[in-house]
């Protein structure tokens, strides 16, 4: 009989880790098929279902664990808000904070084969280490093998410098590596559209401000504006971010970027369908997942679980270099690293 991997995506969002596991599926010559969805955010529900042919079920709080069908993996990418560096750094106090307590309310209950959370990287650190201890407590609770790390999109091919923290866990214990990264970062400029109508372009007074601190160059290049408003320009984009002001991340430090560019640096294929306005999309990108990053930890967890029905080539990772060194605008000279490259060429 073919293997059929069953799982559930809850906090799905517009459906980030839905592609990273498909992708793994397909790889691994083996079906999937979601069981369960669920995103409280409307609008996430019209993307989620314009695009999967799937209305995703309400809050969490509201589903009945009695009428979760068995699955095999279980997949959230839980809210981050109260852990994040913008949000109230409550943590377990604020009530956004309990929506951990729903997934392991429905792991105790339902028990997959295995589970992968994902949530920001400051999850770590918050609290001086004491809200990730007790979310791997909780875990290790449940009688789960259970382990962290932290990844970053850059890392893993996305020109966006995004990290992520990624907790997996295996109801039996069994050997699992984490993927090293050290993949070719696409070059910006192919993730860029080439015609963006003119309201995405900023003001003449931002745009003034931006050029005062810094030059345009012939590589396209992302500025970004710290809090403190201090400008840094690279050849990737800073994270997205659902709430961030319009004029954070400036292409070439004079336009916005599309909503379709947003999908694109998050690893969305072009196939997804934008039916939210541009706000929303903003948003739902900006709260969604790196999908390839996602996806090489699903496919260890596919191979740990001997999830597979042919074994492909790419389990071979390149050896993982200093991508943050090579890839700093060097502001003098007008190159990354040390030695000038063909456009478009540069392994890191
Ligand atoms: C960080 S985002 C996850 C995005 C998703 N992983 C993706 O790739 O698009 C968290 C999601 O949790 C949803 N959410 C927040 N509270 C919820 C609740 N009580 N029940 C269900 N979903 C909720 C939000 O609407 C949001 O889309």
């Amino acid at each position: 009989m073919e293997t059929t991997i069953r799982f559930i995506d809850l906090f799905c969002g517009i459906g980030g880790f839905r592609y990273a596991i498909e992708d793994v599926a397909k790889k691994m010559g083996i079906k999937s098929e979601c069981v369960l969805s669920s995103d409280i955010d409307i609008e996430c529900q019209k993307a989620y279902e314009a695009n999967f042919n799937e209305i995703p079920k309400g809050d969490i709080h509201a589903i009945d664990v009695s009428t979760i069908p068995e699955h095999d993996i279980l997949l959230a990418g839980f809210p981050c808000q109260p852990f994040s560096i913008i949000g109230q750094r409550k943590g377990f106090e604020d009530a956004r904070g309990t929506l951990f307590f729903e997934i392991a309310r429905i792991i105790q209950a339902k028990r997959p084969q295995a589970f992968v959370l994902e949530n920001v990287k400051l999850l770590a650190g918050h609290n001086g280490g004491k809200t990730l201890s007790r979310i791997l407590e909780v875990l290790r609770g449940l009688e789960y093998s259970v382990d962290k790390k932290i990844f970053n999109a850059l890392d893993f091919g996305l020109p966006q410098k995004r990290e992520r923290i990624f907790i997996i866990g295996f109801k039996k214990p069994c050997d699992f590596e984490w993927p090293k990264g050290g993949k070719t970062m696409k070059p910006l400029g192919l993730l860029l559209e080439k015609s963006v109508p003119k309201e995405y372009y900023a003001s003449d007074y931002i745009k003034t401000k931006r050029f005062a601190t810094h030059s345009p160059t012939k590589e396209p290049t992302i500025w970004h504006e710290n809090k403190a408003g201090h400008i840094s320009v690279y050849p990737y984009s800073c994270a997205l971010r659902a709430g961030a002001s319009y004029n954070y991340l400036l292409v070439n430090g004079e336009r916005r970027l599309t909503a379709r560019e947003m999908l694109r640096l998050q690893g969305f294929p072009d196939s997804f369908k934008i039916i939210c306005n541009y706000s929303q999309t903003r948003k739902q990108a900006g709260n969604s997942l790196p999908i390839p990053v996602a996806e090489a930890v699903l496919l260890n967890v596919f191979k740990s679980c001997g999830w597979m029905k042919n074994s492909k080539p790419d389990f071979v990772y390149s050896r993982k270099q200093s991508f943050d060194k090579q890839l700093l605008l060097k502001e003098k000279g007008k190159r990354y690293g040390k030695k000038t490259k063909a456009k478009n060429s540069r392994k890191i």
